[in-house]
């Protein structure tokens, strides 16, 4: 929503700063994340977004939303890596659940290993 209506000012104002606006396009509404494309991709064809947000999420902290999109992926046999898994929970995470989450990759590895 938020980049929809910032895309639409950009075509609004577009007509105005010409080329200037088309190069500012770009850096002002960045692409999406690794996570987004591969969630939208592979994950949203059976889900509504009431499934994370529902009453009895298995997801209730970090651990257990990497474990889920973990889960998921291999359910649905796509091989993904722990930067994957990672990049997903972590789209998910901010869209949704909000939870505490290790803030560097290195951490994230390290928890996974475990
Ligand atoms: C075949 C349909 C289907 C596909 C494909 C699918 N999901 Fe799900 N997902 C569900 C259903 C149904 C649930 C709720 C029931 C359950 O957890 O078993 C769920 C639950 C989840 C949950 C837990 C939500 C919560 O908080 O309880 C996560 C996280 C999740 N899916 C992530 C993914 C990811 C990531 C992918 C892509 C790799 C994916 N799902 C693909 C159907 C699907």
């Amino acid at each position: 929503m938020n980049r929809l209506s910032r895309w639409c000012m950009t075509v609004a104002f577009g007509g105005l700063a010409g080329v200037v606006s088309a190069a500012g396009y770009g850096a002002e509404a960045p692409a999406p994340s690794r996570g987004e494309l591969l969630y939208n991709t592979h994950c949203i064809a059976c889900h509504t977004t009431h499934v994370h947000w529902r009453d009895q999420r298995l997801a209730t902290d970090w651990g257990s939303l990497t474990h889920q999109v973990q889960r998921w992926q291999s359910n649905t046999h796509l091989g993904w890596n722990e930067q994957d898994v990672a990049a997903v929970a972590s789209y998910l995470n901010t869209l949704y659940y909000h939870f505490p989450q290790p803030g560097d990759r290195v951490s994230l590895q390290s928890e996974n290993r475990k």
